[in-house]
């Protein structure tokens, strides 16, 4: 079988950045987006050392016009879009309800909802051309319950779930699937702005963990990996949490 077209946002750092390296490791034809021109060209040249065929294009989720011409630099790059990560995120400014802002609901909302409706859009309708495909959205533990002093990015990513289910159920018929992976807390720069580099306060999350511990982006990679691969086909409309069963109390 030939090599899976694998397009991936907010690929340079964190998760985004294991995931590639993951399909890389699979010989996978990469396309790796983000904001920053250097360290996209950077990646490149380490997913090529590893045997993939991989270019950067330089998109803002939250730009249609740069979302159109990502999946557009994809198609004419490597002819189709078999997989496509939609990982870009951002924690916002986490704060008590009562302490929030108008413009961290906006900046949330804008990159978390907006940028995963915008991928959405363009990427369903590169897959329903070929009538196959597989998307995977990033949500979180918080797509599925709250937390407290951090409402606006629970309430985002509970949205990323009702548009992953939503998805699902459009492309269904045409062999196309969408699902969404939750991860708990992994050790990311997100998880560092989070809890503010404090060790103490990364400590205190994984306590919360039952597992005890947080997760790798490596862990959530392999989960990636499944969800695109032809080893879940009847798999389509669901939310993976990948969190030491913090979900599961
Ligand atoms: N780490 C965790 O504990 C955790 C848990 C649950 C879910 N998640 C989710 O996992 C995903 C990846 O996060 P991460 O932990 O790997 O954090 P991260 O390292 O901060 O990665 C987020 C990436 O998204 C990019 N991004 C942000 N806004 C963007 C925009 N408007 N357009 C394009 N790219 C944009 C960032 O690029 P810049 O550097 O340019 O900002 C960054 O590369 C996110 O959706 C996050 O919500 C993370």
């Amino acid at each position: 079988m030939s090599a899976s077209v694998v397009l991936i946002t907010g690929a340079l750092t964190g998760i985004g950045r294991a995931t590639a390296l993951a399909f890389a490791r699979d010989r996978a034809h990469i396309v790796v987006s983000g904001r920053n021109e250097a360290a996209g060209q950077a990646l490149v040249d380490e997913l090529s050392a590893l045997g993939a065929e991989a270019a950067f294009q330089r998109a803002d989720v939250t730009r249609e016009a740069e979302v159109e011409a990502l999946v557009a630099f994809t198609l004419s790059r490597f002819g189709r879009l078999d997989v496509a990560v939609n990982n870009a995120g951002t924690e916002g400014r986490p704060a008590p309800l009562a302490d929030d802002s108008e413009a961290n609901y906006r900046a949330t909302f804008d990159t978390n909802v907006l940028g995963t409706l915008l991928c959405l859009k363009h990427e369903l309708k590169a897959m329903t051309q070929q009538a196959s495909g597989s998307i995977i959205n990033l949500s979180s533990i918080v797509g599925q319950v709250g937390m407290a002093g951090a409402g606006v990015y629970t309430a985002s990513k509970h949205a990323v779930e009702g548009l992953t289910k939503s998805a699902a159920l459009e492309v269904a018929p045409l062999g196309i699937r969408v699902n969404a992976v939750a991860p708990g807390p992994i050790l990311t720069p997100m998880l560092n702005r989070f809890t503010g580099g404090s060790e103490e306060a990364k400590a205190g999350l994984f306590g919360m963990i039952p597992a005890q511990r947080g997760g790798s982006p490596d862990e959530i990679a392999e989960t990636i990996l499944f969800l695109a691969s032809t080893k879940s086909p009847y798999l389509t409309g669901q939310i993976i949490a990948v969190d030491g069963a913090y979900t599961a109390q």
